[in-house]
């Protein structure tokens, strides 16, 4: 399905949907022959990019990027596949959410490397955000993936402001008792 010209325009998720498809050679690995973690999300952030600029229009930056777990090492050799699509939209920013497969050439076998939501903001001329067009949801998995990005958008703003409240006790005591268990000393 084409962009729709409605106003306010809304544009389907397939639209832009994105695949990129990258040769994991031998300058990404670290010490132990491994591909560097930072690769990936180097990789990651440039996925999420080019699918969210084609949904909004407009050029777009990184605003937050959800929790990252490597599942499986990416090895030298392997190809690596990060397939990215709009999974929600507010009103300036959208989430992309990107699956990393690896696949080992020889064998064939695929593994999930990673699953995860970036949070784009688009920007106009003057750098300051701007509207992205609504999303038009084509099927029941586009529908489960907007409920669940709104949910976790709800989640981190609640974490957020707890997390904003976390402070040291002023009693020296009560710091020393928060400490008991743990792997640490304080030096006198
Ligand atoms: C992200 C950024 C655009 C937010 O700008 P701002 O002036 O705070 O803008 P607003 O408060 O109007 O927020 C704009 C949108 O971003 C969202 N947003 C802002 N910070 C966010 C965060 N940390 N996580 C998720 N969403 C965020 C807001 O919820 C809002 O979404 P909505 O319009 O869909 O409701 C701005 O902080 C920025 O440009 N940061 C630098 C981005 C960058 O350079 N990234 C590359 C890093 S190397």
């Amino acid at each position: 399905m084409s962009a729709l010209t409605i106003n306010p325009p809304y544009k389907p998720v397939s639209f832009s949907e994105t695949v990129i498809t990258e040769l994991m050679i031998p300058s990404y690995s670290n010490f132990g022959g491994k591909i560097h973690g930072g690769i990936l999300l180097s990789l990651m952030d440039k996925v999420a990019y080019v699918c969210a600029a084609k949904h909004a229009g407009n050029y777009c930056v990184t605003a937050s990027i959800d929790t990252v777990d490597f599942l499986q090492p990416v090895e030298v050799g392997d190809l690596v596949s990060l397939m990215a699509s709009v999974n929600y939209v507010g009103r300036t920013s959208l989430v992309v959410g990107i699956r990393v497969i690896s696949e080992n050439i020889k064998t064939n076998q695929v593994y999930h490397t990673n699953t995860s939501y970036f949070t784009m903001v688009a920007k106009d001329e003057q750098n300051e955000p701007v509207q992205v067009p609504g999303l038009i949801l084509e099927n029941r998995n586009h529908v489960r993936r907007f409920i669940e990005a709104r949910r976790r958008k709800q989640l981190k703003q609640n974490y957020k402001q707890e997390a904003d409240q976390i402070k040291m006790p002023d009693d020296e005591e009560m710091c020393k008792q928060l400490l008991v268990g743990e792997r640490c000393m304080i030096s006198e």
